[in-house]
């Protein structure tokens, strides 16, 4: 194990509400890199080009981006690691997951809305995991609100001490570059420049009276409160940035790709590498010799021409060679890992290598499920993999009951792999699905017609409300399984769940049996969840 690969590895996510510009960042940041040629290739609704990580026909129909995705590039020593999070408000289970795989983020605020909805959900989930997050405040060549009202705002939505390190001069027509608190120098902002960091005129330790003539009354005020910040906020703490307590604040214009450069240092420079991760077992340190992995997302039917579904694994320790037998600690199967693939953009490349940090793709036919471990041989079983109790229930059946079969089968693997939650009524009738946000459903649907050629029909269900039921002593789950059948259903892991039309119905049942767990989160455990009877 190589300790010095493991060091320059960086493994993040960018995170936003819809439309605050994180395909446009992403994009930068590839084209920056050299990852990517040209600027549009990651997304262009209106042009018609798409997302360079938008694999689904589901996502250029709607020029969004629904599934998740992985790119890796190299930034000076630095290998970063790259992961899509799907930005639509409405789906985000699949985005939970993906952030438990990176070990920073970079949240990107629109200057002009602020902190929005879906930035206080992911950042949710960030500090519950305690991870690092660098905030880059965009769309600074617009009227966008005053920095020291976003600052903030930050602060109090989000929880996280705020620390600038850089600080608009100007905004809209007048944004005439950024302030670096820390290096006290001016980076000047021309609008339309594709310099790629290139050609970013720098001005060094710039007298008042020469930035005055320069940025005449902006430099003024910019200095004003700067002067004001730097007495309110605390001064840069790593640790408190490592235990996700402060964040660094950034200011650009990533459609000018201006602050893209300053966001990839700040990131290589203060972003972690690789830590210890948990599992039900022990700790593991990425520096172990052996390697590990865990499987954070399944997605089927990636590239038609070979229908196989890509199992995205996270490697947590140790060194990955192509070729070498893995253990699948759920099930105790061995298999050699002979077919894996790393992506970029739509290009797979396949990997001989791999580090800590690091992100393989292992095509396979149903061997590897979300959550799963895989060891040289040791029994481990990370944790924190959540799945949340869906909000939203509809049920599924099938136009031409010739294809009925198929549907099992399709949905075996959309619930496997995460896309829907998928019940089993335990007394058999029509299958129930269920999703967090709405916008699951039509992405089901139409991957079962277009992968599966299976057309469906879905109808409001009666249910509202799930929990995923548990209990110490299983006689007595048989038990409430048993008396609560006819709204009892396994979902796809086998896990017991009690359906609710409201919350009463489960406060009520949860009197009746008090040895009873009603869960609202499922993590996966490892050991598939026995059935009931
Ligand atoms: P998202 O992935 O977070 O949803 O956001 P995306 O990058 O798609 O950006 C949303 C819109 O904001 C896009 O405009 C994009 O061009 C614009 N944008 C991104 N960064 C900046 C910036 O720094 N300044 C300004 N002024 N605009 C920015 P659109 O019109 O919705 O789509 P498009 O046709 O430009 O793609």
């Amino acid at each position: 194990m190589s300790v010095a690969e493991l060091r320059r590895r960086r493994t993040f996510a960018v995170i936003s509400h819809p439309d605050a510009g994180k395909t446009t960042l992403t994009e930068k940041l590839l084209l920056f890199s050299g990852a990517i040629q040209i600027a549009g290739t990651v997304k262009g609704k209106k042009s018609g080009r798409f997302a360079t990580s938008d694999w689904m026909e589901i996502e250029k129909q709607r020029g969004i981006s629904v599934a998740s995705s992985v790119m890796q590039f190299e930034y000076g020593d630095a290998v970063i690691n790259l992961l899509d999070t799907p930005g639509h408000e409405d789906f985000s289970e699949d985005t939970y997951r993906v952030l438990t795989a990176v070990d920073a983020a970079v949240m990107v605020i629109d200057g002009a809305n602020g902190v929005e909805a879906q930035t206080l959900k992911l950042l949710e989930v960030c500090r519950s995991r305690k991870t690092p997050i660098l905030t880059f405040i965009n769309k600074l060549d617009r009227e966008v609100r005053e920095p020291l009202e976003l600052l903030d705002e930050i602060e109090q939505h989000l929880g996280v001490a705020a620390v600038p390190f850089t600080w608009p001069i100007g905004m809209g027509k007048e944004f005439q570059g950024v302030y670096d608190i820390q290096r006290d120098q001016v980076r000047v902002f021309r609008a339309g420049q594709e310099s790629l960091g290139g050609a970013v005129e720098t001005l060094q330790n710039i007298g008042d009276a020469d930035g005055e003539a320069r940025f005449g009354y902006h430099w003024k005020r910019t200095k004003e409160e700067v002067e004001l910040i730097t007495g309110a906020t605390p001064t840069f703490d790593r640790d408190a940035f490592l235990a996700g307590q402060q964040s660094p604040v950034l200011f650009g214009s990533a459609i000018n790709n201006f602050g893209v450069k300053e966001i990839l240092d700040a990131l290589v420079d203060l972003a972690p590498p690789p830590s210890p991760r948990a599992a039900v077992q022990r700790a593991v340190s990425p520096d172990e010799a052996k390697f590990t992995g865990v499987v954070f997302k399944v997605q089927a039917n990636m590239d038609l021409a070979h229908r196989d579904r890509v199992a995205f694994i996270r490697v947590c320790s140790g060194h990955f060679e192509r070729g070498m037998q893995l253990k699948v600690t759920r099930n105790n199967k061995t298999f050699r890992a002979n077919n894996v693939v790393s992506f970029l953009s739509q290009r797979r490349e396949t990997v001989a290598e791999a580090y800590p940090g690091d992100i393989i793709g292992i095509p396979n036919h149903g061997t590897l499920s979300l959550g799963d471990t895989l060891t040289e041989g040791e029994d481990l079983q990370f944790t924190g993999l959540p799945f949340f109790a869906p909000e939203i229930f509809q049920t599924i059946e099938v136009v031409d009951p010739m294809r009925a079969k198929q549907l099992g089968e399709a949905l075996k693997q959309l619930g496997e792999e995460g896309a829907i939650q998928v019940f089993r009524p335990i007394h058999g009738g029509a299958t129930i699905l269920g999703a967090v946000g709405q916008l699951q459903f039509e992405v089901v649907s139409h991957r079962l017609s277009a992968e599966y050629k299976v057309a469906v029909r879905l109808m409001p269900a009666r249910y509202r409300l799930s929990r995923w039921v548990t209990c110490d002593d299983p006689a007595e789950l048989r038990r409430f399984t048993d008396s609560y059948e006819a709204r009892m259903a396994y979902d796809a892991s086998n896990a017991p769940t009690y359906l609710a039309s409201h919350v009463s119905e489960i406060e009520v049942a949860q009197k009746a049996w008090p040895k009873i767990v009603f869960n609202e989160l499922r993590e996966h455990s490892g050991a598939p969840f026995k059935k009931a009877m």
